[in-house]
């Protein structure tokens, strides 16, 4: 990338919502900023604070986030969430009061800083408006996501949730492509703290621009609709990954790199790539019957079975013996992945995700298509898109069975569907190759913000 002129020598302040699919995204573009010339800082709460070393070109400041015991044992992401938006609120505000008087030194007074900081952690835009500092709003969910969070919104308002389950496979209303089982709440309803987090998130007060980690091939129409009624300019400038450097690491589980060994001694697209992000779990029931879904396919397969992963195990206790058995041979399994080397790796063939919407862009990325099983929030409404929207995988719908499982990895490795669903995954890699090239739509939506945090 080209080093951009940036007239006021800006330090961009990063504060990221500290999860793992939150801290990557926010990292790479601070990693992209970083290359156009800007100096990074990074606030993070101790709480699942990322690494220093694997960014040695920021600079970290570490925040007591003030989270109660009591919270974290809890682990509950709303209630950590809410009560870091109260906690943190002080001490980033002194931390930012630091750094503007850093900055009031002779010959360094036009010195721009800049708040970035994510949809989740609202407090901060209020920390740095107070100081007059200029802020700028990252979404790390599709447009999509967002539609169906606003949705929620109007339809709670309008009495309409709970919904009656009766209704769960009706379409949304104003949102054809979503049933109201996709929207990312449960049926029984949503708490009071979540609605308020909501509403922070989508109609967040004054930021100068949003950031999207979005691409504009894959979600044009909802951008163009949303750059309409927003204020503020949108740089949608997905994928983010595409614009930090391959060897960029932010994972904060070490990574297990045998399973690349293991994947180079495989034939070209004969593995499946099972993995469920950094949050779900499920029970010991549901594993098993996905192991064997798995490993009945015939398929080769790769899995990462973080810690915590399985209800009530330390790790893979509950993997079934016959499962055992293969492990080494067509099955491999680790803790923690590179997944994006993973993803990118010819032994590939399709990816079994949770659709997290880092995991979801990485594998639309590198033209692997998916079999979705989405368990909580955002991964409903994306899995929908995958699958209904997209045309790029197939969904896990039902309560999970072997069957089912093995069913869908033989539709998309062997079967004419699944070579359909291969091709189009073909072509949106293509289409994303150019977004991110020279004169590509996200290329350029860089370029804009770049120019537009320079002056
Ligand atoms: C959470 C939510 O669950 C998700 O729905 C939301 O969109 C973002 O926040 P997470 O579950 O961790 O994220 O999923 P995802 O968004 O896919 O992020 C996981 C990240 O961890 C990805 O960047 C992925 O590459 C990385 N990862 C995952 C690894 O590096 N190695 C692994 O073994 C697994």
């Amino acid at each position: 990338m080209e080093k951009a002129r940036i007239g006021k020598h800006s330090t961009v302040v990063l504060f990221p919502c500290p999860y793992q699919g939150h801290i990557t995204p926010m990292l790479q573009l601070g990693s992209a900023l970083h290359s156009k010339g800007f100096s990074i800082t990074v606030v993070h709460t101790q709480f699942n604070s990322p690494n220093p070393s694997s960014h040695p070109e920021f600079n970290f400041q570490s925040l007591p986030d003030g989270l109660s015991q009591e919270v974290i044992s809890s682990g509950s992401l709303l209630d950590i969430i809410s009560e870091l938006n109260v906690t943190c609120k002080a001490p980033f505000q002194e931390c930012l009061e630091q750094m503007v008087k850093a900055r009031n030194v002779p010959n360094d007074d036009d010195k721009v800083i800049w708040v970035i900081y994510d949809e989740l952690m609202h407090f901060a835009e209020a920390a740095a408006n107070h100081l007059g500092l200029p802020t700028i709003l990252l979404r790390t969910i599709s447009a999509a996501t967002f539609v169906s969070r606003s949705a929620i919104l109007q339809l709670e308002a309008q009495g309409l949730i709970p919904f009656q389950e009766s209704i769960s496979e009706e379409a949304v209303p104003n949102l054809p492509s979503l049933r109201f089982k996709d929207l990312p709440i449960s049926m029984h309803g949503v708490s009071e703290k979540f609605l308020n987090l909501m509403k922070e998130a989508c109609h967040s007060r004054k930021p100068s621009a949003v950031v999207w980690n979005t691409i504009e091939c894959l979600e044009q129409s909802l951008l163009a609709q949303l750059q309409k009624q927003s204020k503020v300019p949108i740089f949608p400038i997905g994928p983010i990954h595409k614009f930090a450097p391959a060897a960029s690491c932010s994972s904060l589980l070490p990574e297990d790199t045998c399973c690349i060994s293991w994947l180079n001694k495989q034939p070209d697209k004969s593995v499946v790539y099972a993995s469920f992000g950094s949050v779900a779990s499920i029970d010991a029931k549901e594993f098993t019957e996905m192991a064997w879904g798995l490993a009945n396919s015939r398929h080769r397969f790769l899995w990462v079975v973080r810690p915590g992963f399985i209800l009530g195990s330390e790790w893979t206790e509950p993997l079934p013996k016959g499962v055992k058995e293969i492990v080494g041979e067509r099955c491999c399994i680790v803790k923690w992945a590179p997944q994006r080397e993973v993803l990118g790796h010819a032994a590939v063939g399709v990816f079994l995700t949770h659709c997290g919407w880092n995991s979801a862009l990485e594998s639309i990325s590198e033209g692997v298509p998916m079999i979705c099983r989405p368990y909580f929030g955002d991964q409903k409404v994306t899995a929908r898109y995958i699958a209904h929207v997209w045309g790029l995988g197939l969904q896990l719908e039902n309560k999970l069975d072997r069957e089912e499982v093995a069913r869908a990895v033989r539709r998309i490795m062997e079967d004419e569907q699944g070579e359909q669903i291969r091709a189009r995954a073909e072509d949106m890699k293509g289409k994303i190759e150019l977004c991110v090239k020279k004169g590509g739509l996200s290329y350029n939506s860089m370029d804009n913000l770049v120019q537009f945090m320079s002056f």
